[in-house]
């Protein structure tokens, strides 16, 4: 199967980038450049091209187009690369249009490949937030299967049309509940199997990614904290009929997978409450690592993997560590740091390119 890695990139008008040409290596490339100058909004450009939408929250064409820039016209341009094998992919957005040329041909949906982002803030989000971590489970694992990203989107749909017949209430209410039920609880029992089997997965590579990465024997294991694991739509139904009068009450749907948790530990506790931020943030990056595992398993082939300055918490030992376990991996991978200590360690990687951005421009690479 294809591994399709990102050979070239220019941008015009996203963001502060200038129009240089990145040329990066199909292995590991390090983007160095103090705070506000530019390393996120590249590795966005890239996820933007691969993944069709940004990692930033609440971002749109208007926050992503150049502030500064003439045209109302912002283009990525990029190559490419399997093997031997190159194409064109670029994207042109304008505000209310978006076009996607691949090898010059309109292309409706199709990316060339995709990327896991990684934010190391976002462990203390993930470990603090049961909605962020339900977002994070649901999107990585909308990116892995298809099925499971439209049937989501269509039970969100029917749980705001449901809330939206609460909120209004009326003689009619429950006749209508009854019909929205239905498509509830198909889509209730198949989003939790699905959620379920996906931590399955992940279970088998956590563990051994931990001790990859940081050479320590921990137990790390994802659980689903659910009511609804293996019920079946007729169980699920009845439980909503049940509770109808309560929901009429409160006028919203108070019980439901769309509340459901997720619950990760480390050596059978808790990792929020029991780990260091350090180790949460270990757990968490072991967590992406496994799910990036998991993705060429699937797929017999990685993703690009972009990383955002993840030297905070971590010790050198630690940040020595993920360097090493990057270099045994086939991967394309971004990573970027403002952190010099963590910036030295980084120049030290053999073959690897390096990147300085300054203001927006690309000021050298090797
Ligand atoms: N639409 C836009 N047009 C022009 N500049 C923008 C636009 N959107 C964001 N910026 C600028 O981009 C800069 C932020 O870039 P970015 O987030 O890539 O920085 P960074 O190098 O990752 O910094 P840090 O090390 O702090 O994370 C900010 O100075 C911001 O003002
Ligand atoms: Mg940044």
């Amino acid at each position: 199967m294809d591994c399709w890695k990102v050979k070239k990139l220019q941008v015009q008008n996203f963001r502060n980038l200038n129009k240089d040409v990145f040329d990066f290596s199909s292995g590991i490339n390090c983007i160095f450049g103090q705070n506000g100058n530019g390393k996120t909004n590249l590795l966005e450009a890239i996820y933007l091209l691969t993944n069709k939408k940004s990692f930033r929250k609440n971002t749109s064409y208007s926050q992503m187009i150049n502030i500064e820039g003439a045209s109302p016209e912002m283009i990525l341009q990029s190559v490419f690369e399997s093997n031997d094998k190159q194409v064109s992919y670029s994207l042109r957005m304008t505000d209310g249009l978006e076009e996607r040329y691949l090898n010059n041909t309109f292309e409706k949906s199709k990316t060339v490949s995709t990327s896991v982002f990684i934010n190391p803030f976002d462990s203390y989000l993930f470990h603090t937030s049961s909605t962020f971590r339900r977002q994070w489970f649901d999107s990585h694992l909308s990116l892995i299967n298809k099925e499971f990203k439209q049937v989501l989107g269509r039970f969100q749909k029917a749980i705001k049309f449901r809330n939206s017949v609460l909120g209004i209430g009326g003689k009619n209410t429950s006749t209508q509940l009854q019909a929205i039920d239905e498509q509830v609880a198909e889509y209730s029992s198949f989003l939790t199997q699905k959620r379920y089997d996906f931590l399955q997965e992940l279970n088998q590579h956590i563990t051994p990614t931990f001790k990859a990465i940081f050479s320590e024997e921990h137990r790390l294991q994802l659980d689903l904290d659910s009511m609804f694991v293996h019920w079946d739509k007729k169980k699920v139904f009845d439980f909503y009929r049940h509770q109808e009068p309560n929901d009429i009450k409160a006028h919203i749907t108070q019980v439901g997978i769309h509340r459901d948790d997720f619950i990760f530990s480390f050596d059978g506790l808790n990792a929020f409450e029991f780990c260091s931020l350090g180790q949460q943030k270990m757990a968490f990056l072991s967590l992406i690592f496994a799910y990036i595992e998991l993705f060429r398993y699937k797929f017999t082939s990685y993703p690009i993997v972009l990383i955002d300055d993840v030297s905070g918490e971590l010790d050198s030992q630690r940040w020595k560590n993920l360097i090493q376990y990057l270099e045994t991996k086939s991967f394309q991978v971004l990573i970027t740091t403002a952190n010099e200590n963590f910036g030295k360690e980084l120049e030290k990687i053999p073959n690897s390119k390096k990147f300085l951005i300054e203001h927006g421009t690309l000021i050298n690479h090797e």
